[in-house]
């Protein structure tokens, strides 16, 4: 039996946001049109589509988008699955799915991370079809080479970075920079590379705070009278793993409860990590030493050229892609090209930096201390 032709579409854009979505609306958009089908915008995420908030995506919408910060659609981390309606946690997914069905949308277009992934999964396996692309200043999605986001805040971490070594420089201090990442130090590590810190640390290396104290050290014996710490946000000492792996579970979980955190478990209060690596610091080498957290300054503003480029190729894909009826993939960025690759292979997984990754051979030939020797 010949496939159905894809006539209308759902976009919407979910999870944190990030400079890029609404390149990659309009991409999505202006090739899906280019094939004669219709697009339906959904505000919020997947709570718009639970609550029945459409808006219609024509032409003149998706134009004048491409450098557009933030997105057109709105954002939300709710899950269709576990969503929160009144006081009450429910399984909106049926909902979801009659809501999409009622508009005819024979294809859902899902932009986010590692959450969106696996919600579009669940909805794919309720019965809708789904193409997601990889969105995330993180770059922590498993089975793309790249996220889209991930460069423009590359950039805004390392313009961050280039501006610290100057009044670190005029001060003589250490300067701690706190990056976004989650549990991933892409972003830490991409951008401290590309503005030369002198100590680096990422969640996946466990640091220790004397093997730092001791690079800062030896460059105050060099005559670098300054030091720049960019950390990821979630790092981990080695005292801190351990200590961890000790503490009976319901203390875990009393923990956690006290700890200000948002609906996906990410910490709402960033600063505390890089105040303590900064402070201890001081108390191990007496050197003046500062914190700068970067925050949502990295997810906000115009997306860069290299984003705007590869939000156009994701999403001008998701049209062809809709011609040939490759539904229940996300498209992955792999080397030259955009490839479909199965959502049930991306699905609950995340791509972290391994521990033999190529930037950190890097990082290491140029003398950065990534915390873990002594
Ligand atoms: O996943 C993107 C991200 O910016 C993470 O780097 C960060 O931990 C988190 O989102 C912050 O989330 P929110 O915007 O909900 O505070």
């Amino acid at each position: 039996m010949a496939k159905k032709k894809t006539k209308c579409i759902g976009i919407l854009t979910a999870g944190g946001d990030c400079p890029g979505l609404n390149s990659a609306i309009r991409g999505v958009a202006k090739a899906a049109m280019h094939y004669g089908i219709k697009v339906i915008g959904i505000q919020d995420g997947f709570r718009g589509l639970v609550e029945n908030r459409f808006t219609s995506l024509d032409e003149r919408a998706v134009s004048g988008i491409l450098t557009l910060g933030g997105t057109i659609l709105g954002s939300s981390r709710d899950k269709p699955h576990k969503m929160l309606m009144g006081d009450n946690i429910m399984d909106m997914t049926g909902v979801a799915v009659a809501n999409a069905k009622e508009m005819q949308i024979d294809c859902l277009v899902c932009l986010g991370g590692n959450g969106t992934q696996k919600n579009a999964y669940k909805l794919s396996q309720a019965g809708l079809k789904i193409i997601t692309l990889p969105k995330t200043i993180d770059n922590d999605v498993w089975g793309t080479d790249v996220s889209f986001g991930f460069d423009t805040a590359l950039n805004i971490a390392t313009d961050a970075i280039d501006r610290l070594h100057t009044t670190a420089t005029s001060h003589h201090r250490a300067i701690v920079c706190e990056i976004m990442g989650h549990d991933a130090g892409w972003l830490a590590l991409g951008a401290g590379i590309a503005g030369g810190a002198d100590v680096i640390l990422i969640p996946e290396i466990p640091y220790n705070l004397n093997s730092v104290a001791e690079h800062l050290h030896n460059r105050r014996r060099q005559g670098k009278r300054f030091s720049i710490i960019a950390v990821a946000e979630g790092v981990r000492s080695v005292e801190e793993i351990e200590a961890a792996k000790e503490k009976p579970k319901n203390e875990k979980k009393k923990e956690s409860e006290n700890n200000l955190t948002n609906a996906d478990g990410y910490a709402l209060v960033q600063e505390p990590t890089a105040s303590r690596i900064a402070r201890k610091l001081q108390q191990l080498t007496g050197i003046d030493a500062r914190v700068t957290s970067l925050g949502h300054v990295q997810r906000g503003g115009s997306p860069s050229a290299t984003d705007r480029l590869l939000c156009t190729r994701l999403g001008t894909t998701v049209g062809e892609l809709l011609v040939a009826s490759n539904y229940n993939v996300m498209v992955a960025v792999k080397g030259d090209t955009c490839k479909a690759v199965p959502l049930e292979e991306i699905a609950g997984k995340k791509k972290l930096v391994p521990e033999n990754h190529h930037w950190i051979n890097c990082g290491k030939l140029v003398e950065t201390c990534f915390g873990d020797t002594l």
